[in-house]
């Protein structure tokens, strides 16, 4: 019997397992473990039966990658082969990173070998199943009427995320599906793309409570953040993108903790685990403030991601917003 104690399998030393230096499928393997036995520590369960074979053959069968250990996070970005399942002709050369984005090491990798799109449909329909029974914060478990999982297709190389569902997300069972929702929409059909051609995903997969409330939402807590993200990176790990926008603050902090505010950090290229990362502002708050000058930000920073994807941009796309602000 082994105690069912912490969020990383206490038992059992996997050799390499957060040097990056493992195979995907493994550590996919690895990981629904752990959340298996998060799940039944939650539930109250103390102690789980495990045979000593299995025990040997977890210690014994961690595969290696054939490449090094030490990985640049963030190299010079190649362009995105195709946007989904529509490919995208490859128009402008991507930049440089830029002198202030920071590079991760072997050790924050969070995106392995490339996988197959075979392996990556299956892998993330193994995670919806995984993720849609979650009682982990018992409170959303109870309050909710859907998990939203995410949407979008798996095999495109721009991930979007948002803070958590709303409402009509909630109802709906789907992300950004309400006012904010349909901003980004327009957002993305902007950027010469389709909302099923992207992935969009939440840092919560549950609708935060608001007991006592009849309208409104509230922001997810740390503590739901931090039990929620080990979802968010499976879905990274199994779309393997080469952009991610993190739409507003809430998104920045359950990305990367507490840091500079949203107005800050906005334009600026972060790096998540070697995932180049654009925050810019949520769209709910473009409804707050209709300012062109707000938008003409926002697609500036659009016009940032196509460049690294690769992407074609019309001059009438440079040109959004640009008269009305007077530039
Ligand atoms: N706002 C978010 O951050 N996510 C949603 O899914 C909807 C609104």
């Amino acid at each position: 019997m082994f105690p069912v104690t912490s969020g990383v399998f206490p038992c059992v030393a996997v050799p390499g397992f957060y040097a990056g230096a493992m195979s995907s499928a493994y550590r996919e393997l690895l990981d629904a473990t752990i959340h298996h036995l998060e799940i039944l520590r939650d539930q109250g369960h103390r102690f789980i039966s495990v045979s000593s074979e299995a025990l040997a053959a977890l210690e014994s069968s961690a595969p290696r990658a054939a490449s090094s250990r030490r990985v640049p996070a963030v190299s010079q970005p190649t362009p995105a082969s195709g946007l989904a399942d529509k490919p995208h002709p490859v128009g402008v050369a991507p930049p440089a990173p830029r002198p202030q984005e920071p590079t991760g090491t072997a050790d924050d990798v969070l995106v392995g070998s490339p996988l197959s799109a075979a392996e990556k449909e299956a892998a993330m329909a193994a995670l919806r199943a995984q993720v849609l029974p979650c009682v982990k914060c018992v409170h959303l478990a109870r309050s909710r009427r859907n998990v939203v999982f995410g949407a979008g297709t798996v095999h495109s190389p721009l991930l979007f995320v948002g803070e958590a569902p709303g409402a009509d997300e909630d109802v709906q069972g789907e992300p950004f599906v309400g006012k904010a929702g349909q901003l980004l929409t327009k957002i993305i059909q902007t950027m010469g793309l389709d909302r099923d051609r992207v992935y969009i995903a939440n840092i919560l997969k549950c609708r935060p409570d608001t007991p006592g409330q009849t309208a409104g939402n509230r922001k997810p807590t740390p503590v739901e953040m931090t039990t929620c993200l080990p979802y968010l990176l499976g879905q990274i790990r199994i779309i393997q993108p080469k952009v991610i926008v993190a739409l507003g603050a809430t998104a920045v902090e359950g990305l990367f903790g507490k840091c500079d505010g949203i107005t800050r950090l906005r334009g600026t290229w972060l790096n998540f685990r070697g995932v180049p990362v654009m925050p810019t502002y949520h769209p709910a708050y473009l409804l707050r403030n209709q300012a062109l000058l707000e938008k003409r930000r926002v697609w500036e920073d659009m016009l940032q991601v196509m460049e690294r994807l690769g992407m074609p941009i019309s001059e009438r796309q440079r040109g959004f917003f640009l008269k009305a602000t007077g530039s």
